[in-house]
């Protein structure tokens, strides 16, 4: 059998690895817990799940929905965008919904990349933002995120027939994996650059309401001039627990939404309309959700950094996103600290450069598991690397 030989474009896909490991010690009967994978373990707000049983009960929701999106899903995604980031939406032409954040990002590379184009994408960084312009025939820079400049991309470090040839910027703050935050300033310095380079931004907001310490991330849409340049992509997995439901948004320049729209109504038939209708009640009546999910991650981000420090890994508390990005010690690569981990205390942590090569030196740490199963987490990675100390 011959198969597209972009299949082969990119590595196997990090967490498809580490499942792979995970079942390996499952079925050797490990008591294996994963901090793999961002993905929470707590339950959607009840308000979305009650809408949801009604919405799939009503015959009507059952037929093919459209791309556009419901009137009250955009209505409601519009109504969110007013009261919390102040932002104006037209929801007739300035949002679509997607099916997940992943299929927006990874399909937004093909709306607007071809041959020749090239895609600046961050790493270390979600995997799709190199698979998506790999996939489109694109080449692709990729923009270190390194401590010393905040885990901010050097915008100005990007040389200039690289930057004329470029056609999309990829963002993310509140930042996977690093856990930073937005330098201040830096989308306006992202919209210049990318009025001068003539290229689409597209800010990853996956992150934006799980921030700590009364911490608001903003949106790329609030700052002046970024509809004219480019989307946001926002989705409900994260804030509202809701990975399953494959439930996002673009939102931003109209030309871009009609244009992803051209290009979904190839690739899928839109968003179960229960679905959209029950976002509504996300987006609505558990508005706040995020933040008492917030409270959660804070006291687990509290609760593992101090065992980290017991340990000898001191690793900056993060303001925002349920990740901490952790230096590994001396005397380790990210590989054989993920490798140790693993073996020793049967903890998954993800290696950084399965996000990218500057991930070097790095492991993530991912919060979403219960409080109890964090601290046996903790504890066994500490009494790990005190075997290895003596080893
Ligand atoms: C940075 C980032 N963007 C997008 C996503 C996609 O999330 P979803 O497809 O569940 O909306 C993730 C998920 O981990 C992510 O980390």
């Amino acid at each position: 059998m011959k198969f597209a030989g972009r299949l082969d474009l990119v590595p196997p896909y990090l967490f498809a690895e580490l499942e792979r490991k995970i079942e390996e010690k499952h079925r050797a009967g490990i008591d294996v817990i994963s901090l793999g994978i961002g993905d929470p373990d707590l339950p959607p707000p009840p308000e979305v799940v009650e809408e949801m049983r009604r919405q799939v009960a009503e015959p009507a929701n059952h037929r093919y929905p459209s791309n556009r999106g419901l009137e009250p899903f955009r209505e409601a995604v519009a109504g969110f965008y007013r009261d919390r980031f102040n932002t104006e939406i037209d929801p007739d032409t300035e949002v679509i919904p997607v099916l997940g954040g992943k299929e927006g990002v990874a399909h937004i590379a093909l709306a607007c990349l071809e041959p020749g184009d090239v895609s600046l994408s961050p790493e270390p960084g979600y995997p799709p933002y190199t698979s998506g312009p790999l996939f489109a025939g694109a080449d692709l820079h990729y923009l270190p995120l390194r401590a010393e400049n905040d885990f901010m991309p050097a915008l100005a470090d990007i040389p200039t027939q690289v930057a004329d040839r470029a056609n999309l910027l990829f963002l993310n703050y509140p930042n996977n994996p690093t856990g930073a935050i937005l330098a201040d300033g830096f989308f306006e310095r992202a919209i210049d650059f990318a009025r001068r380079h003539s290229l689409i931004v597209v800010h990853d907001s996956s992150y934006s309401e799980i921030a700590f310490e009364g911490y608001r991330p903003p949106s790329f849409l609030e700052t002046p001039g970024a509809k004219d340049v480019g989307v946001e992509i926002f989705s409900l997995s994260k804030g509202w627990n809701m990975t399953g439901w494959r439930v996002a948004w673009i939102a931003g320049n109209a030309e871009i939404v009609e244009r992803y729209r051209q290009l979904k109504t190839n690739l899928d038939s839109g968003m179960f309309d229960a679905l959209q209708l029950a976002a509504v009640a996300a987006l609505t009546r558990a508005r706040d959700f995020p933040q008492e999910m917030s409270q959660v991650y804070r006291r687990r981000r509290d609760l593992m950094i101090e065992a980290l420090a017991a340990t000898g890994l001191p690793a900056a508390p993060p303001k925002a996103t349920p990740y901490i990005w952790a230096a590994i010690p001396e005397g380790y690569s990210s590989a054989t600290f993920t490798e140790l981990v693993l073996e020793e205390a049967a903890v998954v942590v993800s290696p950084g450069p399965s996000f990218g090569p500057s991930g070097e030196g790095y492991v993530r740490i991912s919060l979403t598991v219960a409080d109890d199963r964090l601290e046996e987490a903790a504890r066994r990675i500490a009494s790990s690397l005190r075997v290895a100390a003596t080893a």
